[in-house]
């Protein structure tokens, strides 16, 4: 298991989640977006979530933020359930520690606060303590190369998306997270602000022992920044390990697919495009025949593959 690896204990430990929508008003429809899915996430590292689009990545984040509930399996936070916890200080304790950072960083900012109101709040909110407010806010913004002065007064439209993300990361230091869920963080940044932002996560990572869910499309993005790597297809994780082990020796079909018959690593999902090409459906299919009854296998202490569904 991922977890012996570096003998470190994971901070996040997932057991067989699940969960499935229902909607529709008359008749209800359910959609199974994530089935049976089990990872750890250990302490200064890069994890990273990979699949096309709707195989159930942004549930999975979601999950992790307890911004919905599993409909089975259950969640262990330093190895307590807290699947339902529901004591205030406990949940309130989760959501200072377990932060997620989205796509779009515009959507996370009201546009009528000033930067300095946004920490206030976090202040009030969660470190009601704190005397030297100021002080420990420039120091945050000094770390993921924002200027204090130049950045406190600001309304967030005055900001660019690269430095809206800096302020969400300043913000997770602030809270000294354990756990950080980036659900297609940088995709609308452009190709420089990018690297400084992976970079600076990748860091800030490593010192503080902090471990991030890096949930992307981009299957080099995805090489270049994680220790692990999970192949997310359908609501299932078809594979997951040690990056360089996931990339260069797949074995389930899709992720044989996505590494070595894509020609570019560079490729990224189009939303429009009909991803899963029809053999490889059918190869899927006849290798969770062919492994009938096997489930999730080790074949190496850090690589995992999905052999069958049942
Ligand atoms: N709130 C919801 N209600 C109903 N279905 C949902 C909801 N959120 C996601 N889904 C469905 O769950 C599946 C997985 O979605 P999602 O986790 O957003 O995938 P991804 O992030 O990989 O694109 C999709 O089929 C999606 O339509
Ligand atoms: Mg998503």
């Amino acid at each position: 298991m991922l977890d012996d690896k570096k003998g470190k204990t994971p901070i996040i430990a997932a057991e067989n989640l699940g969960k499935v929508f229902t909607s529709g008003v008359f008749v209800r429809e359910q959609t199974v977006a994530v089935q049976d899915a089990s990872f750890e996430m250990l302490p200064g590292t890069v994890l990273s979530l990979i699949g096309e689009s709707g195989s159930g990545k942004t549930t999975i984040g979601k999950l992790m933020l307890k911004l919905i509930k599993p409909s089975s399996g259950k969640l262990f936070y330093h190895g307590q359930d807290i699947t339902t916890i529901k004591s205030k200080d406990a949940l309130r304790d989760y959501y200072r520690k377990v932060q997620g950072i989205f796509q779009d960083p515009f959507s996370s900012f009201n546009p009528l606060f000033r930067v300095d109101r946004v920490f206030d709040m976090v202040y009030d909110v969660f470190l009601p303590d704190v005397k030297n407010r100021e002080e420990k806010t420039a120091e945050v913004l000094r770390s993921v190369n924002l200027n204090p002065k130049r950045t406190m007064h600001q309304f967030p439209h005055q900001l660019s998306g690269g430095q809206l993300q800096r302020l969400l990361i300043a913000r997770s230091l602030l809270l000294d997270v354990d756990v950080l869920v980036a659900d297609e963080l940088i995709s609308m940044l452009d190709a420089s602000t990018r690297m400084g932002i992976l970079n600076l996560l990748v860091d800030i990572c490593r010192e503080r022992g902090m471990s991030i869910l890096f949930i992307t499309h981009d299957l080099a993005l995805g090489y270049y920044i994680s220790d692990y790597t999970m192949i997310m297809h359908r609501g299932r994780l078809v594979e997951k390990g040690a990056t360089g082990k996931v990339y260069q020796k797949p074995i389930h079909p899709y992720t044989k697919m996505l590494f070595n018959s894509v020609p570019d690593i560079g490729h990224k999902w189009d939303k429009n495009e009909a991803f899963v090409p029809e053999h490889v459906n059918r190869e899927i299919a006849a290798f969770y025949r062919k492994n009938a009854g096997q489930g999730f296998e080790y074949v190496d202490p850090d690589h995992g593959v999905l052999l069958s569904v049942e």
